[in-house]
C-alpha cells in the first residue's frame, strides 16, 4: 500500500524535487501550492491561510492516515533590519512561520491516531549562521529549526519524529529570483554574482534540489527511525567553513 506524504510548495525548486522523488518511491504526494503542476496531486492553497491549510489537511486525512509531511513552502527577501518594513516583516514570517504552523498542526491529529508520523521542515543554513542583508528571512529560518525540536520533544511519545533540513545555496527558482533582485539593485553582472555565489561553496558549486529531495526522503524513511529534533545541514561544506 501506498503511504501518504503531504508537500507545500511542490510546485517548483525543492518542493517539486520532494514530490517527483517520492511519488517515484510509492507514495501518493498531495501538493498544497498557488501554482498548478502535473506531479502529485494538486491542491490549490495559500498557507498562509490557516483555515484552508487545516481543510485541506483535514479532508486528505478523512481519506487516509498522513505518514509524511514536508512543509518547504518559504519566500527569500533580502534586506537589512532598517529596510525591513513590518508589510515585509509580517509577509515573510506569515509564509515561511506561519504557514509551516499551520501545516504543522493540521497532520498532527493523523499521525497521533495512527502512532506514527515523519515531519520535515524545510529551514535553511540560515538557521545556523546569518548572512548579511537577510534579517527577517534568517530569523524566520531560525524560527523553523526551533519549531522541528520543539515538536520534536512534544510528540516523540506518539512516534512522530520532527527533523529540519539546512540547505545551503540550492540552484532553485528562488535563488534566480534572489540574484536577479540583487544585480537589478546593483547594477553587477549576473554571470559574475553566479560564479562568485559558486566560488564561495567549500565544494565548489550550488547545491541542486534533487540532492536535498534525496536527504528529505531518508528523513522520512525507517532507516531514520532514531533521528528526531535534528538539523541536517545540506551545504556543500559552507557552514562549516
Ligand atoms: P521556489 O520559489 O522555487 O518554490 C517555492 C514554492 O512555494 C513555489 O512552488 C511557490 O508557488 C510556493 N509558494 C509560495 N508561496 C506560497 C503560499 N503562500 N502557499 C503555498 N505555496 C506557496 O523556492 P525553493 O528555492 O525551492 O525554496 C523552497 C524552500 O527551501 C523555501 O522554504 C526556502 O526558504 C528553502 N531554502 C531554499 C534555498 C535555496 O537556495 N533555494 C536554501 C535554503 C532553504
Amino acid at each position: 500500500m501506498k503511504k501518504t506524504c503531504v508537500v507545500t510548495g511542490g510546485s517548483s525548486g525543492i518542493g517539486l524535487s520532494i514530490v517527483k522523488l517520492f511519488e517515484q518511491n510509492n507514495y501518493q504526494v498531495f501538493n498544497l501550492d498557488l501554482s498548478p503542476s502535473p506531479f502529485g496531486e494538486f491542491c490549490y492553497c495559500d498557507v498562509t491561510n490557516i483555515s484552508q491549510v487545516t481543510k485541506i489537511i483535514n479532508n486528505i486525512a478523512k481519506q487516509q492516515s498522513i505518514d509524511v509531511l514536508v512543509s518547504n513552502a518559504g519566500i527569500h527577501f533580502s534586506a537589512n533590519i532598517e529596510n525591513t518594513s513590518e508589510d515585509d516583516f509580517d509577509k515573510v514570517f506569515n509564509l515561511n512561520v506561519k504557514g509551516a504552523y499551520a501545516a504543522v498542526k493540521a497532520v498532527l491529529p493523523s499521525m497521533k491516531a495512527s502512532n506514527n508520523g515523519a515531519i520535515i521542515i524545510i529551514s535553511s543554513d540560515q538557521a545556523l549562521i546569518a548572512k548579511h542583508n537577510s534579517f527577517a528571512y534568517n530569523l524566520s529560518k531560525a524560527a523553523l529549526a526551533s519549531m522541528a525540536k520543539t515538536t520534536a520533544l512534544d510528540y516523540a511519545a506518539f512516534n512522530i519524529r520532527a527533523n529540519a533540513v539546512c540547505p545551503g545555496t540550492i540552484e532553485t527558482p528562488l535563488y534566480h529570483q534572489a540574484i536577479d533582485n540583487y544585480c537589478q539593485k546593483s547594477g553587477a553582472d549576473k554571470a559574475e554574482i553566479h560564479r562568485e555565489e559558486e566560488s564561495l561553496q567549500p565544494l565548489n558549486r550550488l547545491g541542486q534540489p534533487e540532492e536535498v529531495a534525496e536527504l528529505v526522503l531518508f528523513l522520512a524513511s525507517d532507516k531514520a527511525k532514531f533521528i528526531t529534533g535534528s538539523l541536517q545541514v545540506i551545504d556543500g561544506g559552507y557552514t562549516a567553513q
